[in-house]
């Protein structure tokens, strides 16, 4: 179909979320009424000081913002709140699925227990079944923490175990390489868990870095991870194995000046399953849909080449195959009836 996908077909197309923060969907309104509700001070008192505070343009300047943030956030039910505002966005975007990262070592870090945080986000997931968003939690281990503490992280969650899906890595990857993890991957891949990893674009060391995630960790996913077009024999071996990538174009826009759509087409070109997914939509400007327009709008991309980007979602999650079949077939549905219409 070569149509161009409007808006509009991006509203209404059923999609997965592969990559999105919970910690990144505090808006500053909620942050603000956390704030004063926690008398925790942030430093700002309204909206625009907030937005004022967002001047970053690396991951580490953005980082150097997103945890202090967090200070707000103290009990169970703050952490509840948070995911289940974001679900009902969700929800209006028609994402059907979401695997959530969150990040309890930047809890539990500034005395918060990490049960309050797995136990409100959790809380959410379930109530967001009440509209049909099928929600699950991927637990990440801080890079720039020690491998000592990840390996904590992974016995503290033991007990909760059945409340998350899988696990992630994130935070600041400068000099801090996938292998630094590569004992309580091994565990984690024991104890049952999916996991995946970031690979934020154009770091130090990129390419090093993917080879250790897919080719000694062996991840089932790559968070970003878009430098691989830099290397033939890295965009094969994710062609061969089926692994998805999960770009954020607004949030590359922001921390690298690009969205990197070139190369998220040039993969696509070499049938890589990249999906389209938000990051930290309260910091970078936009939810899923508005990444899909962005995208979108900048290459004029047709309704083909848009619903391949949802089916690569549901195609790259961790589901059964029988529910990758109804939510494919729920995408079909969908492009028949817009397209009468
Ligand atoms: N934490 C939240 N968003 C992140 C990103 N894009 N990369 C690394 N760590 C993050
Ligand atoms: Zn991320």
């Amino acid at each position: 179909m070569t149509q161009l996908a409007t808006r509009d077909f991006i509203d209404g197309l059923p999609k997965a979320e592969l990559h999105l923060h919970l910690e990144g969907t505090l808006e500053p309104e909620l942050k603000l009424a956390l704030a004063q509700k926690n008398g925790v001070d942030i430093g700002q008192s309204t909206i625009e000081e907030v937005q004022a505070s967002y001047n970053f343009n690396s991951l580490a300047s953005f980082l150097a913002v997103y945890y202090p943030a967090m200070n707000v956030l103290q009990t169970e039910d703050d952490f509840y709140q948070l995911a289940l505002t974001y679900l009902k966005k969700a929800h209006q975007e028609n994402v059907r699925y979401a695997e959530l990262f969150f990040d309890p070592q930047a809890h539990m870090t500034r005395g918060v227990a990490f049960e309050a945080v797995v136990n409100g986000f959790y809380r959410a997931c379930v109530d967001a079944r009440a509209f049909n968003v099928d929600a699950h939690l991927v637990m990440c281990f801080l890079r720039d923490l020690s491998a000592e503490s990840a390996r904590q992280l992974l016995e503290i969650a033991k007990p909760y175990q059945a409340k998350i899906l899988g696990i992630g890595l994130d935070s600041d990857e400068h000099h801090n390489p996938p292998l630094k993890f590569l004992r309580e991957y091994g565990d984690a891949v024991a104890q049952g868990y999916r996991i995946t990893m970031h690979a934020d674009i154009d770091q130090v060391d990129s390419i090093q870095h993917i080879q250790q995630a897919l080719e000694i960790i062996r991840v089932e996913r790559l968070d970003h991870g878009t430098n691989i077009v830099e290397n033939p024999d890295l965009v094969d071996w994710v062609e061969q194995l089926k692994i998805g990538l999960t770009s954020c174009p607004l949030s590359n826009r922001l921390v690298a000046d690009d969205m990197k759509d070139r190369e998220v087409l040039e993969l696509i070109d070499h049938n890589v399953k990249v999906s389209i997914n938000s990051d930290d939509p309260a910091y970078f400007g936009g939810y899923i849909n508005d990444n899909y327009e962005a995208i979108t709008t900048k290459n004029d991309l047709t309704i083909d080449q848009v619903v391949q980007f949802a089916k690569n979602s549901f195609e790259t999650a961790w589901i059964s195959d029988f529910q990758k079949q109804t939510y494919l077939a729920e995408i079909d549905a969908y492009v028949a009836d817009y397209l009468q219409k």
